[in-house]
Order: C-alpha cells, then structure tokens, then sequence
C-alpha cells in the first residue's frame, strides 16, 4: 500500500498513537507504579493495536508492544562476550568495613583525611545482573552476568519483562548498554509458589532463585506471567578508563541515575547522594530496619562513588571495582522464649508442630509463630518448650526456629522437657496414623471437625466455588454448631438459620445465601479442585474436567485413562480414582448435583492424549534440570508411559544430567547406560508435544 492511501495513512497514525499511548501507560504502570488508567482501559487499548496490526500486518515492528511475547519458545540461549566485563562487588558486613572503605578512597585520591567524599548510596537488589543493549532507542540485546566475561542471551525473555521498555523514551543515538538487576516482586513470587504448591511442584526457596530459575526458562510467555521487574542502575561508559571522552555523558553516578530515568528506564527511587560515609552509615541503618516495606527483597546497600572520573583513577582489581562497595543487612534473627509447642490439624489431616512465641519484632513485623516442621525436627534440634530460641525468617517467608540457645536453658524445676508428639488428633482424639516411611502423622477420621472446617474453606476460597464471606469464623461456627459436616451442607442452609449465628445481621445473612447459590453455576474444574482431593491442584482439575468434559466422564474414565493426560500423571490418577470409587465421595457428588452444582465444564478444548512414547523406559534423573523442575521432569515422563527411579543399574534405560550431576553420572559410564543432557531429553519429549 502506498503512502498516499488514505486508510493506510489513517492505520498508521492510529498505529503510532496506540504504541505511543501503550508505552506511556506502560511507563506510569511499571515504572513509575502510579497508573492513570485502568487495567481494563488499558487491555482496551493493546487489544485495539493488536486488532489494526492484523489487519495491517505490514505495520508490525519488532518493537510494538505487541511483539513482547513474539511467541517463539526458543531452542537454547547462546553465549556472548561482554563488552567490558561485568564485575561484582567486595563486601563489608560491619560499619567498620565502611570507614575502612572511605579511608581507601580517600587515599586513593589523595583527598585530605576528614574531607568528605562524595558517595551514592543504593539499595541493593536481591535478584540476577542483566546488561540491556540499546541502539538508536530500541532494546536489541539482554544478556545475564554468567562468568562476568561471557552471559547468555536471554533477549527473547527480556523483552517478555514489561518494566523493560523495547524503546527509550528520548532519542539516543548509538550503542548504548546499561546494567541492572532482574527480581520477582515478593507479591508475584507468593503467588507463584502457591501455584507450584498446587501443581505438586517444589516451592522456590526465595524470589532470587525464582528468578534466576524463571529467566533459564525457554519460554518466554512464562516469563511474561510471572511478573519479573527490573531496576538499572549503571551505564556503561562506552571508555570506561576516560569517562571525560564523552561531553554530553554525566559526570556524576546522580546525575546518570536520573538520565536512566529520563530515558523511561526503571530505576531504584530511594538512592540518595551522600556527602562522606557518616550520611553513608546512617542510610544503611534505616533501611537495615525499612527493608521489609519494599515491595522486593533487598539483601544491602551499594555505595558508590560519585564523581565517574575518580572512579576511572581508582580503577579496579581483577574482581571489584574499587569505587564501590556492598554493605550487607545483618541476618535477620531473634531471640525469644518458646512459650509452647502446639500442633495443627490441615485439610488432609496433616498433623504439623509450630511454636507459639513470646511476641518479638523481626524483621518489621510482630512474630508469635513460628514453624518447626516435625516431630523429628524437633527432637534433632532438641528444641524444648521454655527453651529461649533462635528465630529467623526463613527463605524470608514464615519465621522458623534455629535453635535453642542450650547455653540459656532453664535448670533445675524449670528445666523444660523434651516434645512428645501427641498420639492422637487434638481435635477429634482419634489415633493418628503415618506410612512406614513418612514423617508426617495424619488423622484418618474424616469426620474430623478440624479437617471439615479447612476442607470449607477451601471449597469456598476463590480460586475454588469463590464463596464470598464464608471466612474462618464463620466456618467455625458452622462446624462447631452442626449445621454443617460436609460441603453439600451448605446448600441446605438458609437465611434464617445463618442470621442465629454471632456476627450475622440478616443482610449478611441473605448475601451469603445469593453466594453460595452463585457458585452452583461455578465451572466444574471449579468443582473438582474446590473438593480438595488429594495432589489434585488447579491445573490437574482444568485439565480433567477439560479431558472428560464433567463429572460423568470423569467416573467412567479407567486409571490408565486418567493417567495419560498430560500434565496428570499417575499419582493423581491414582488419588482421584481412589477419591471416586469411595462410596462416601459418591454420595456426596451426588448431594452437590441434586443442589444443582454443574457438573459439566465449558472449558471444552480437548486436550489431545499423549503417546506413550516412553513406555518401558526407566529413566534417572541426576543434576539440576535448567528449564523445569525434576518434579515437572518426572511428569513428563511418568505421562509418556515412562518410569523414573532413583536408583542406578543396568536396567536403566537412560539417564537424564542436569548441571552439578554428581557420582551418578559417573556410575552410568561405568554401567555402559545411555546418558542424554537436557536438550536432549527436552527433545524427547517435545516431540509428541506438537
Ligand atoms: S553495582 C561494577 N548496584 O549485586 C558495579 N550492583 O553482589 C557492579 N546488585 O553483581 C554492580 N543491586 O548484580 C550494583 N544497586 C546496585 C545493585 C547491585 C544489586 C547486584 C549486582 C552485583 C551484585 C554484587
């Protein structure tokens, strides 16, 4: 189409504002968090591009905010060279690292002692260094530190990350590379362990591993779910030992901080310039005790300093620069007196130990619980109820006990004896019960009203039937007063038996009500996760409601039949035949469907049946796998007729080596077994993947 055609023209400058207006919302969103229009204005506006650039296909560049996710799964990350190399930092952990840093400079520049230097100060991100290449204004390259001489490309994930912006906001002509780090928000990264949790995947220990582990992934519309940000905070001098080349660069580390802004790129806002280490020092202090109120895990302060030339004189060792330095927080623990040692009865009938603390501050917040895993753990630990303990928060999620502090331990009366683990169910007083090999004891009743109460609730929670206001108290009540035993009950209840209980004026009263009717129309993969059937997360409940198309399918299907779902496998075959052929489970589906529950989903899309590829096959895994869990791996396998040991011999048909793999791999040589690396194995099982 010519120029001159009038719709072309039209298209064009509708193209243009939209792209325009995208990134500008995009700017305010994440990186400057202070949004102008909503979500759904906004998906208004990226649908309307997405919508002109089909029509005009010849109006897509790579660098509309359409093309972020472009939809390529990428094959493998080839490695590149630095353009100068990416360094760490030294560490100090004491204030007295600092002046000792301070006095370093000072000499080195050959200042006057007591003069002060002028230093930036900047939180230090707990994620993974990425260097972003631009030319002319458009993002071309993103490559993680790797040995500091060569990294990967990761472009295709970067792009995928919506903080980044695929244009600066200002014309900058010419190469142009700026570092910085890569994190998951804690938010996302909560939501995406509880995910994980739900899928029977192993949580990430803390948002950094989530990070790093989600960056090694070849897909990079995962990467664009997860919600990673990005922070930069150095620029590349393009002679880094004569920054003074370049009249129109910064002669201050401020003043580039504030370009990077300028240019659309996030950056860190709490940096402050100060003038000598006592401004220094008392910058660390704050935010030693501010850190948990940022929305990101920060693991320190980087001091920098300033002025770009004296860092060109004082140059570099083979590892650090010496302009700079990284004060570490101190571990967040404390000390405080185990008042008891209560247990807790969960949804499955997990019985589980956890501390009831004298209330003590960690980490910015009040802590009065704690965990302590098992029984075993605790004899280990020899941890004792009056003990006074070492807590921490651990992976910095939920605080756990260290340790007891043996030195500080009540003698004589007082002396605190060792943790029995109760032999029955606080709650119901039945025997509790644990298989031969496990650590955790259950409580078989299933009329426990302990288990009731946490099965309630997670048929009403909103991932589930999304029963609004029907909370914990409530629940409590429901249960404790008989009015309820299982979740069919709650559809026989009715306004004027919930206006009796505490709390509930009849408005309440009839909206619970309209709520709970609401949810009969709920989908039925609703339905089979809200049951809360053993390892049967969200996915695996989408994916067989989708599969058998409701519950009539779902109780004709054989567990061969539901095993073979990909992404099922057999342990959550097995757990939902056996969940289905209870005759108890039997009565009360059909309760739900008389209630009038759906037991049907919309969600029709069959999901094709994966060949059984692998079947006859035993497979060790060994090493760490860079694009999936060893749980994901094991799926994979398991839904291909394959089978997954531990244990090395012969027999093995092949052997699956991550990275660090260990003696096993050795073994295999010796035993003449097939070994393939991830590729491969990535290969074999995306071949049936279509
Ligand atoms: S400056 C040569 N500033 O910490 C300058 N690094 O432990 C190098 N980091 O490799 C880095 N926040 O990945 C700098 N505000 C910040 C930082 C920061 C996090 C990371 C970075 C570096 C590591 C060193």
């Amino acid at each position: 189409m010519s120029s001159s055609d009038p719709v072309s023209t039209d298209a064009t400058e509708q193209v243009d504002a939209l792209r325009a207006a995208i990134r500008h919302h995009d700017e305010r969103y994440y990186v400057l968090h202070d949004p102008e229009i909503s979500d759904t204005e906004f998906d208004q506006l990226l649908r309307r591009l997405t919508e002109l650039e089909a029509a005009h296909p010849e109006l897509v560049t790579p660098d509309s905010p359409t093309q972020r996710v472009a939809g390529r799964p990428v094959d493998g990350f080839a490695t590149v060279e630095h353009p100068q190399p990416m360094l760490s930092l030294d560490n100090a952990y004491e204030e007295a690292g600092l002046t000792a840093f301070d006095e370093r400079v000072g000499k080195g520049l050959d200042v006057d002692p007591g003069t002060p230097v002028a230093y930036v100060a900047e939180l230090k991100i707990d994620g993974l260094s990425i260097a972003l290449h631009y030319r002319d204004g458009s993002l071309v390259r993103g490559v993680t530190r790797g040995d500091g001489v060569r990294g990967e490309d990761v472009t295709s994930n970067v792009r995928a990350i919506r903080g980044i912006p695929l244009v600066l906001k200002t014309a900058v002509p010419g190469d142009v590379e700026v570092r910085g780090e890569i994190f998951l928000p804690r938010a996302s990264f909560d939501r995406m362990n509880a995910e994980r949790a739900e899928a029977g995947a192993p949580p990430f220990a803390n948002p950094r591993n989530a990070a790093a582990g989600t960056m090694r992934t070849l897909d990079p519309a995962l990467v664009a779910r997860r919600g990673l940000g990005a922070l930069l905070y150095h620029l590349v001098e393009q002679n880094e030992s004569d920054p003074r080349g370049d009249p129109e660069r910064p002669a201050g580390h401020s003043a580039v901080l504030e370009q990077l802004a300028a240019w659309g790129l996030p950056v860190e806002g709490h940096w402050q310039r100060c003038e000598g280490m006592t401004q220094v020092i008392a910058f660390c202090r704050e935010w030693a005790g501010r850190r948990r109120a940022l929305p990101f895990d920060t693991d320190g302060v980087v001091i920098k300093l300033d002025n770009l030339a004296d860092r060109a004189r004082l140059g570099q060792t083979a590892k650090f620069p010496r302009w700079a330095i990284a004060f570490k927080f101190p571990a967040e623990q404390a000390t405080t007196r185990l008042l008891r040692i209560d247990v807790n009865v969960g949804r499955t009938g997990a019985v589980t130990p956890y501390a009831v603390l004298e209330p003590v501050q960690l980490a910015g917040t009040t802590v009065q619980l704690a965990t302590l895993h098992n029984a075993e753990d605790i004899a280990r630990k020899d941890v004792r109820a009056g003990d006074i303990v070492l807590v921490e928060k651990g992976g910095d999620i939920i605080p756990k006990v260290v340790k007891p502090m043996l030195g500080r331990r009540p003698t004589g009366d007082a002396a605190p004896v060792p943790f029995v683990m109760p032999t029955v169910c606080p709650e119901c007083r039945t025997p509790l019960e644990r298989a031969e090999d496990a650590v955790v004891w259950r409580c078989p009743n299933d009329v426990c009203p302990a288990k009731i109460r946490r099965g309630l609730l997670h048929f009403a929670a909103r991932r589930a039937m999304n029963i609004e206001g029907l909370g914990e108290a409530l629940v409590n009540q429901l249960v404790d007063r008989e009015l309820v035993r299982d979740v069919a009950d709650l559809y026989g209840l009715r306004a004027e038996t919930l206006e009796r209980l505490e709390r509930m004026g009849s408005k309440s009263a009839t909206n619970l009500i309209a709520e709970i009717e609401g949810s009969k129309r709920r989908d039925f993969a609703h339905v089979l996760f809200g049951l809360g059937v053993r390892h049967v997360g969200e996915g695996a409940a989408e994916l067989l409601a989708r599969r058998f198309g409701g519950l009539r399918g779902l109780l004709g299907a054989s567990l061969e039949e539901l095993a073979a779902v990909v992404g099922v496998g057999p342990i959550v075959a097995a757990s939902v035949r056996t969940f289905l052929d209870d005759p108890a489970n039997r009565r009360l589906l059909d309760r739900l469907a008389v209630a009038g529950v759906r037991m049907e989903t919309d969600r029709v899309a069959p999901v094709a049946e994966v060949e059984q590829s692998l079947s006859g096959r035993t497979f060790v895994l060994t090493g760490t796998l860079a694009s999936m869990s060893r749980a994901e791996a094991k799926r994979a396998i398991e839904a291909r007729g394959g089978k997954v040991t531990g244990s090395l011999s012969r027999k093995t048909s092949c052997v699956v080596v991550g990275v660090d793999p260990g003696s096993k791999l050795d073994k295999a040589r010796s035993l003449g077994v097939e070994t393939i690396d991830e590729q491969a194995f990535r290969n074999l099982i995306m071949a049936d993947d279509g």
